[in-house]
């Protein structure tokens, strides 16, 4: 199944210039959401992990849709103040200022294998920073996953030694069409 045919580029949002990678077309379609979840799974097949850590939004869909395939728990990551019970949390660079993301602090336990997912890797900023969260805990980290990565901006490389695995590969996107 070509689930690189169901993402569909969209230029000038949020800002002209970028070109963003809309996974809409991909989550509506029924088989292609389903195979890619199959697909994302089968690469963690012999990780066995106990729990899945995604931070909102689009890392709740396929980690919540994971952690239900796989049978095991779901963490949710969120930004501050929506999280209702005590939280840890960590401050990260990005390229341009800092963000933070919290935890419950009772969510994952020290030596936990956890296995953290997104919808997709760009920079890396946002998975560089549920990695130093997890880490925090004294979790090990059994893998790290995305259905979609942008090669061209070499993430993987911020990922603090962690390899993540991708189910689609996607290159530099065309020039607008004029
Ligand atoms: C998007 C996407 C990834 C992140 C990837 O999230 O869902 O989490 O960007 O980019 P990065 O590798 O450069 O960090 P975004 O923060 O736009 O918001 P959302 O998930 O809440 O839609
Ligand atoms: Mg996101």
């Amino acid at each position: 199944m070509d689930l690189r045919a169901l993402l569909r580029e969209i230029y000038d949002f949020p800002k002209e210039g970028i070109v963003f990678l809309d996974i809409t077309p991909l989550l509506g379609d029924g088989k292609a959401f389903h195979h890619a979840v199959d697909m994302m799974a089968a690469r963690f097949a012999d990780a066995n992990p106990t729990k899945i850590v995604a931070a909102e939004a689009r890392g709740f869909i396929f980690g919540a849709a994971l952690a239900y395939k796989m049978r095991i728990g779901f963490v949710p990551v969120r930004k501050p103040g929506k999280l209702p019970y005590k939280t840890q949390s960590v401050t990260y660079d990005l390229e341009y200022g800092t963000d933070t993301l919290c935890m419950h602090e009772d969510a994952v336990l020290r030596g936990e294998k956890v296995l953290v997912v997104d919808d997709l890797l760009a920079t890396g900023g946002t998975l560089k920073g549920v990695l130093k969260l997890v880490e925090t805990f004294g979790a090990e980290i059994a893998g790290v996953g995305v259905l979609v990565e942008l090669d061209f901006l070499n993430g993987k490389d911020s990922l603090n030694g962690y390899s993540v695995q991708s189910v689609v590969h996607v290159g530099t996107p065309d020039k607008k069409p004029s």
